[in-house]
């Protein structure tokens, strides 16, 4: 049976890609060598590095105004890593909380400095943006989480602030074009759109760093890992590796403008096939609907475990929504192909 895997992350990655990982870890560039077992300051090893940076700039269009990092720890280290390296007692970091990831940054950034909720979409389960955003003086910086990925919601338009943007990237990070520079620092794990788990890239914009009272250890400090150009300690060489075989695929398969259209039209798909049918129902505000997770119900409630057993029978991975919000939740990412949307709306029409 054909397997379709809508998982949320670790999640779906092209079999190129997927293949030529394997081949090296048993001989990476015929160096006889396994990917795990050069030395991370070879050159061999810099040069992926040095690609990877390379094509993250070309996607964003960014200079040298901006470092890409590679670092550990997860987004989820970064709700910290952000406060730590710009918020102080004399800022203020204003923060969308829009969902469960969001909220965490909330909760981190209170440790190193005061925080404003400045989007609150919890009186409506974050089934909507909140994007009436009005931001306190003296704000230091404001934080989106510009796909939120449990609850389905995705920022289709950022907010024009004039203060430095800072966005969760993780589960929408080279969907479609984006006017990057809008934002001083962007932070993605790596699990959903650009590889394996264990990497996080940061992008940031150097002049917003050095402004914080504050003494940093080394190995959470931005302007270190800069200096050291991702190198400050052994690096995840593995997970980095996938990551650049990912943006590799991604540039030659068209770059951002093709993943675009792919993953609208995957998306388009199957809302097209939510709305088709009375018994499913989808209540994410349409605007704000995201074209990487489709979060939607079915009405009737007692119906929602014979739909997901049908599911796992056909070969459909990963369905079940979020453990706080129930239903379903199919995750489209860019390796996904329209051909496994179309297999799950055959099956929700059959259901239907
Ligand atoms: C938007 C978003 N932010 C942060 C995280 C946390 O990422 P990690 O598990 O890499 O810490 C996730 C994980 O799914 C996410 O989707």
């Amino acid at each position: 049976m054909q397997l379709h895997n809508f998982n949320s992350g670790p999640a779906i990655l092209p079999k190129e890609v997927l293949d030529q990982a394997a081949a090296a870890i048993h001989n990476f560039n015929n160096t006889g060598l396994s990917i795990l077992e050069i030395g991370h300051r070879t050159s061999h090893f810099v040069a992926v590095v040095e690609e990877a940076k390379q094509i993250v700039k070309r996607f964003m269009d960014i200079g040298d105004e901006y470092e890409v990092l590679f670092l550990q720890g997860g987004a989820t280290m970064q709700f910290m890593q952000v406060p730590m390296n710009l918020l102080d007692e004399n800022g203020l970091a204003a923060i969308c909380d829009n969902g469960v990831w969001g909220n965490k940054a909330v909760k981190e950034a209170k440790l190193f400095g005061p925080v404003e909720v400045v989007s609150d979409s919890s009186d409506k389960k974050h089934t909507y943006l909140n994007k009436e955003l009005e931001l306190p003086q003296g704000t230091t910086y404001l934080h989106i989480t510009t796909n939120n990925t449990v609850e389905g919601t995705q920022w289709h338009q950022y907010p024009q602030v004039n203060v430095p943007l800072i966005g969760d990237m993780s589960s929408d990070i080279f969907c479609r074009p984006t006017d990057f520079k809008k934002f001083d620092l962007i932070y993605a794990g790596a699990q959903k759109n650009m590889g394996a788990a264990g990497v996080t890239m940061v992008v940031i914009k150097k002049s917003l760093l050095g402004k914080v009272n504050r003494k940093i250890p080394a190995i959470l400090d931005y302007q270190k890992h800069i200096e050291a150009g991702s190198l400050l300690n052994t690096p995840p060489v593995f997970s980095i590796y996938v990551s650049l075989l990912t943006l590799r695929w991604i540039e030659k398969e068209g770059g951002l403008v093709e993943m675009e259209k792919r993953n609208q039209e995957k998306a388009t798909l199957l809302y097209n096939t939510i709305e088709a049918h009375p018994l499913f129902n989808c209540p994410i505000a349409k605007e704000d609907r995201s074209i990487m997770n489709a979060v939607f119900f079915l009405n009737d409630a007692s119906k929602e475990n014979e739909f997901l057993d049908l599911c796992k029978k056909s070969g459909m991975i990963g369905v079940k929504g979020y453990r706080t919000v129930g239903g379903i939740r199919v995750s489209m990412y860019n390796a996904m192909p329209l051909s496994s949307v179309q297999a799950f709306c055959d099956l929700m029409n059959h259901f239907s």
